[in-house]
């Protein structure tokens, strides 16, 4: 493969109308408007419904929307079930796949009902169905996530049905008890689900279109890009950057300790962007909410901690943070548990990849790449006896 292809970068796969990444000069935006309006004076279900609904909603219109996600929220028994089955020890990102895929099929069979059993089958498609049914994963996906870890940790069977309206109060109440978190706490975690909310043409989003673009249904696509999530180039980033800040007690050790990784030319996540060359336009909004929520000596010592980490990728690499490596400190000084950092990412981007879902299956064509063939020649099978019955050879002239 040419290294000009190689990983896809500066390939153009296709047009979107969802959002731009810092083209033409118009930074990051939502449909139009700015991330940093959007992270400064809008809530995460405004920009859910500007992606999945197209617009955003007045006031009126936000309070229907925020009531439609609570009364959807909650779990079927079955699904219940599943996740109580699940091995203690999952990972979060596992219990989110699962629960998602196991929600399609549970969509699927009851299309299938209504449809007098003779199934809605993958490749019908229902624009205002899609739409409801990524508000219902939305609604869905916090509770599934939060039942199993409370399930797995102490064997409680907590209720993940009604709660607050807004998607950040709600998590930090699941999390630490009703109004437990501070206004802070549930501000910044609104700017960071808003954040993480779309980003055109990633791993994921890419994975889902390319689902979405064989017809396939949107449950199958969102699990798909749960899937591309996951690894610690994508989305897992967060979790791993957590687990570096943690690891030195003060600035210094970190200097140190970042020069000797930077010399076995290791990956330091939480930096760099396939897209962005000078810096991310996320990074900032999440820093100065990783700032304001460091309150304690811990959480300073760790964002001073963080911000040498930052000084020296800049000056050795020429290096910027991505919107993971501050997010990480953000969640985790909103009591957020590391393995969670990723799920919350899922969670907030399944707004942007049900856009995406909806753009490619409105104007369809099959993602089908072609690869440049770098194996053997042609050649053939080593001759061996033929058995009785043997197939017939498909050579030519054989
Ligand atoms: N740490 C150390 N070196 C790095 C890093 C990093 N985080 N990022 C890039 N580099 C190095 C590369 O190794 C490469 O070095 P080389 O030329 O000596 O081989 C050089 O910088 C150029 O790399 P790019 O071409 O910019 O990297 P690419 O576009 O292929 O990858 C990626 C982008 C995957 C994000 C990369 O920067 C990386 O691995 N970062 C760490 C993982 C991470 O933070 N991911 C989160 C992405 S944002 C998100 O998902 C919300």
């Amino acid at each position: 493969m040419s290294s000009g292809s190689a990983g896809l970068a500066g390939v153009v796969a296709g047009e979107t109308a969802v959002s731009t990444v810092g083209k033409s000069g118009a930074g990051l935006t939502y449909r139009g408007y700015p991330i940093e309006d959007l992270a400064a004076h809008a809530t995460y279900e405004e920009c859910a419904c500007l992606l999945i609904h197209g617009d955003l909603p007045d006031a009126a219109g936000l309070e229907d929307y925020r009531r439609t996600l609570r009364a959807r929220r909650g779990l079927s028994a079955a699904l219940r079930r599943v996740l109580e089955a699940m091995p203690a020890a999952s990972h979060p990102m596992d219990v989110l796949r699962t629960a998602c895929s196991f929600a399609g099929a549970e969509t699927e069979a009851a299309a299938a009902g209504n449809a007098g059993g003779a199934g809605a089958g993958a490749a019908a498609y229902e624009p205002a169905a899609i739409r409801g049914q990524a508000d219902s994963l939305l609604a869905l996906l916090p509770g599934a996530l939060l039942y199993q870890h409370a399930f797995a940790a102490r064997g409680e069977r907590r209720e993940v049905s009604g709660g607050a309206p807004s998607l950040a109060a709600w998590i930090l109440d699941l999390l630490h008890g009703t109004g437990a978190a501070s206004a802070d706490q549930v501000a910044a975690l609104d700017a960071a689900l808003i954040l993480y909310a779309e980003h055109e043409f990633n791993a994921s989003t890419f994975a889902a279109r390319v689902v979405a673009s064989t017809l396939s249904d949107f449950h199958s696509a969102m699990t798909a890009g749960i899937a591309a999530l996951r690894g610690p180039l994508h989305g897992g980033a967060n979790e791993a950057a957590m687990a570096l800040i943690e690891r030195f007690r003060d600035p210094g050790e970190a200097e140190r300790a970042l020069l000797e990784m930077l010399g076995r030319r290791e990956l330091v996540m939480g930096f760099g962007h396939r897209v962005y060359r000078e810096s991310d336009p996320r990074s900032p909004v999440v820093q100065r909410w990783a700032e304001r929520l460091a309150t304690s000596g811990e959480q300073q010592r760790q964002f001073a901690v963080a911000e040498r980490i930052e000084a020296v990728m800049r000056r050795e690499k020429g290096l910027f943070p991505n919107l993971d490596f501050y997010s990480a400190l953000l969640f985790h000084n909103c009591g957020i548990p590391t393995p969670l950092f990723t799920p919350l990412f899922v969670i907030s981007r399944v707004a942007g990849w049900a856009a995406h879902y909806l753009e490619q299956r409105d104007n369809n064509r099959l993602i089908r790449p072609t690869a440049a063939y770098t194996g053997p020649p042609p050649r053939h099978l080593p001759a061996r006896a033929s058995a009785p019955g043997a197939r017939p050879s498909a050579r030519p002239g054989a």
